[in-house]
């Protein structure tokens, strides 16, 4: 099984800190953010140096871990409120990707339960820090179970546009969109890779084109505005991507730009699907409508990096996730199997036990 050559996340236990591959430098640089703060975690999602909606969940169980450490070094005790102001704090670094809230909802659970048993600060940092490697564990198993699943749907020779980063950068490991053609990959499929370039901060061309090269597969980059256009010239044969959060109905919000990727692949009747483990399923809202759109800062779009390409005062409109309506999914694969929209819900009860 073809695994990844880098580690985003890596928790250090002789420092007690975790140590990000710092995604705000790549692809010219590999440097390594190693937080030990509860606020330098905060800032690190917020910031993208860790990013990627699994990604974002495992860095916020650890940073769980980091801030009951800090708040246990005079003492070794920690109030249910300074627990709670922990979670919080993490909470309100970025609103779209649900994993986030769910990663946080087990440690939350996890740790009010020490709490409740009388457990010390020590005692309950390790029960903390068990939970945040069982989460980081069950994600990578998660997605290569995806990716095995996903792979099935892959004809031999095919060409996948892919959106954003949904690789091994924004995960655990292994990846979701780039899980799937991962496994492709290694069952011999001999896919080829056109990766959007993904405006206004080039996930596509900063990361999903790193991570593939390193991996040896195949990749062609192109401007967001080129892949109908790639379409029309019958170069492309189906689209992957990941997902932020999915609702009940199978609506997805993923990085802005699916919407009009999922949009051109249905008017050329390309197979569009979403690769997501099912923490990202978020079954308490039934529809699109009611996921939270983060907005950033307006200088992502003034500038092109770090070069201005807009007057400073122009106004600026900054959503980071659209969401692509479940009719023009064609599949959402997950580490429990392989859905359609319509299916999702029904398998709410049976197939798809959500841990909440
Ligand atoms: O703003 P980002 O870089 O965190 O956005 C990431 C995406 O939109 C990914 O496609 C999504 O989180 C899936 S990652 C497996």
């Amino acid at each position: 099984m073809l695994k990844s050559t880098f580690q985003t996340l890596t928790w250090l236990e002789e420092n007690r800190s975790l140590r990000l591959l710092d995604q705000r430098y790549l692809p010219t640089e590999e440097l390594f953010f190693e937080c030990r703060s509860l606020r330098q975690v905060a800032e690190a999602i917020k910031t993208l140096a860790v990013r990627g909606a699994p990604a974002i969940g495992v860095a916020a169980a650890y940073g769980v871990v980091i801030g009951v450490q800090e708040a246990t070094t005079v003492e070794n005790s920690i109030t249910t409120q300074k627990f709670s102001a922990i979670i919080d704090e993490l909470a309100a670094t970025r609103p779209t990707a649900v994993n986030l809230f769910w990663a946080l909802a087990r440690m939350k659970k996890v740790g009010e339960g020490g709490l409740k048993k009388g457990l010390d600060g020590t005692q309950l940092r390790d029960l903390l820090l068990t939970e945040a490697h069982r989460i980081y564990a069950e994600d990578d198993q998660a997605h290569r179970r995806l990716g095995e699943y996903g792979a099935k749907l892959i004809p031999t020779g095919a060409r996948i546009l892919t959106h954003c980063n949904a690789g091994a950068l924004a995960c655990a490991e292994y990846g979701t969109a780039l899980g799937v053609i991962r496994a492709a990959q290694t069952a011999g499929k001999n896919v080829k890779i056109y990766a959007d370039e993904t405006r206004p901060l080039l996930q596509g061309s900063r990361l999903t084109t790193w991570e593939l090269l390193k991996e040896k597969i195949p990749v062609t980059l192109i401007c967001d505005n080129m892949a109908a256009h790639c379409m029309a010239k019958g170069m492309i044969d189906l689209v992957i991507v990941g997902a932020d959060r999915i609702a009940a109905n199978g609506d997805t919000a993923n990085k802005i730009g699916t919407y009009s990727v999922a949009l051109a692949a249905k008017a050329h009747n390309l197979p569009f699907y979403i690769a997501a483990p099912t923490s990202t399923i978020d079954f308490s809202l039934a529809e699109g409508s009611a996921i939270p759109i983060e907005e950033r800062d307006p200088d992502e779009v003034r500038f092109f990096g770090k070069k201005q390409t807009a007057p400073s005062e122009v106004a600026v409109y900054n959503p980071a996730f659209d969401v692509t309506p479940a009719a023009l999914i064609s599949a959402i694969i997950t580490e429990k199997g392989i859905f359609t929209p319509a299916e999702l819900s029904a398998a709410r009860e049976s197939t798809l036990k959500v841990e909440s």
